[in-house]
């Protein structure tokens, strides 16, 4: 079972900045993500807050609830969020970290990552398909 968890504005998919993040609603990423999952067998639970406190709840969280591994788009915590980094940290399931722009391409303080020096990977940049990408990684990842 896969934890996705989105970060602080995710829920504003749809209608923020679409020329960066495109027209899809949260609601459809997270509809795709579980379909993605189950063709690559794998159960896929979603959630998003905008608040940093919570996020690092569901990570403390997510071992003790069944969880396999976790995507993990943290939003602007990204680029900030010591807290979300020890989340991470203090826990021992894999992470990988995704984000729908490619965050190197982009202003000067989204282009460093606190929170990736602790997950498992990176996918950047490539919309929706970053976070099949990350469900691909774990499905061949966690496979027995
Ligand atoms: C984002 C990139 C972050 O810089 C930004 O603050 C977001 C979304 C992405 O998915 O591209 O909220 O994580």
């Amino acid at each position: 079972m896969i934890l996705v968890l989105n970060g602080p504005n995710l829920n504003m998919l749809g209608t923020r900045e679409p020329e960066v993040y495109g027209r899809m609603t949260l609601e459809e990423l997270e509809e795709l993500c579980q379909s993605w999952g189950a063709e690559l067998g794998l159960e896929v639970v979603c959630r998003q807050s905008n608040f940093e406190g919570q996020i690092i709840e569901w990570i403390q969280q997510a071992q003790g609830e069944g969880y396999e591994a976790i995507v993990l788009n943290p939003g602007a915590l990204t680029h900030y969020s010591i807290a979300v980094l020890d989340a991470i940290r203090a826990q021992s399931l894999p992470v990988v970290e995704v984000h729908l722009s490619n965050i190197h391409a982009r202003e000067e303080y989204r282009r460093h990552s606190v929170t990736a020096s602790a997950a498992k990977g990176l996918v950047s940049g490539f919309g929706a398909l970053s976070y099949k990408m990350a469900l691909a990684y774990l499905a061949d990842a966690l496979e027995p």
